[in-house]
């Protein structure tokens, strides 16, 4: 495969769906409405590319290694998990082919830099080459999120759906008071989803705000009985509520989702879903129904 027919192929992903979302009012909006040139260039509007770890083998692995830096490289080589290191690699992989359909830099040529709590952004050096282009990046067991917008504070998580672990008990551990006995009020499968939309709406939120777990937990609390999250804060975690939206649903059977972004305004934003399969020349669509979106309460996912 040549630079240009990769380059070619990253620009042409399949749309998954699409979900647009207000503060107050959620709307959902036909599949394959997002406009296929790019995304993140419109200001009211947030990209998840979705990408299978898996795909980390043979020459896709290897096309995906020459994109690395030698610090990537070094850390990939520390990895001693297979899984962990595949993950790593689609992640790294993702965020830089993404970037490249956003802006005009190679995918080997981007440079990132860390805040104080590790959270990556493109360097300064770079930005003028993105201006605003913000990205957050979520890895699990078999699936690995970008989420791509601009001029927002942005947060992704995934997490693969463990049914052995001691839900109720972590419950207790990291969540508010509130998400607990809401979680607790359930059994079984239920159990496990209300678990697993807390888990990840508090992962969006902390990534979202680039400060991990050096915000309490349990000094937010959200409220996933209506069909949108809505968030409150505690003294010990001051922020506005108001300008946040959320957006939280399984990926599969296996997998769930949240995405916590705040923009200025209340104008509608829009998030598109996409499978993406880096250097690969054809991609194809998501073969899961379950990530054709429909937004929260907007009843039955359109096929
Ligand atoms: C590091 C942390 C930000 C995310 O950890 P995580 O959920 O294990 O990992 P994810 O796969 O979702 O995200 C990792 C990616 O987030 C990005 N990231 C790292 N630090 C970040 C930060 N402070 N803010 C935002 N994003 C960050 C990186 O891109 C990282 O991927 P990379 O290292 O391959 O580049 C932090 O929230 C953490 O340590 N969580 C531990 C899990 C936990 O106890 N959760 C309780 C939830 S109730």
């Amino acid at each position: 495969m040549s630079d240009c027919d990769a380059q070619a192929a990253e620009r042409r992903p399949p749309s998954l769906s699409t979900v647009e979302f207000q503060s107050a009012v959620t709307q959902s909006v036909a599949n394959d409405s997002c406009p296929t040139n790019g995304c993140a260039s419109d200001r009211d509007r947030v990209d998840v590319y979705l990408a299978d770890p898996a795909l980390a083998t043979g020459e896709t692995a290897l096309a995906w290694l020459g994109l690395l830096s030698s610090t990537e490289r070094a850390r990939y080589d520390r990895f001693k998990v297979e899984g962990a290191r595949r993950e790593y690699l689609t992640g790294r992989a993702l965020v830089r082919t993404t970037l490249s359909r956003h802006a005009d830099c190679s995918p080997a040529d981007w440079r990132f830099e860390a805040n104080r709590y590790g959270r990556p952004a493109i360097a300064p050096d770079q930005a003028h080459a993105a201006p605003g282009l913000v990205f957050n990046l979520s890895h699990t067991r078999g699936l690995v999120a970008l989420a791509i917008g601009r001029n927002c504070d942005l947060g992704v998580d995934v997490e693969w759906i463990d049914r052995q672990g001691r839900l109720a008990d972590l419950c207790t551990r990291y969540f508010a008071p509130s998400e607990t006995a809401f979680v607790h009020a359930a059994e079984d499968d239920e159990l496990t989803d209300r678990f697993f939309t807390f888990w990840t709406l508090k992962e969006a939120y902390i990534k979202a705000r680039g400060m991990g777990l050096a915000l309490p937990l349990d000094g937010f609390a959200y409220d996933v009985s209506a069909s949108e999250p809505t968030i409150r804060f505690e003294p010990t975690c001051p922020d506005d509520p108001s300008r946040w939206r959320f957006f939280a649903r399984r990926i599969g059977a296996s997998h769930r989702l949240a995405l916590a972004m705040a923009v200025a305004g209340a104008g509608v934003v829009s998030v598109c879903f996409w499978q993406a399969r880096p250097l690969v020349a054809k991609p194809e669509a998501f073969a899961e129904p379950a990530v054709r979106l429909a937004a929260p309460g907007a009843g039955t996912p359109s096929a």
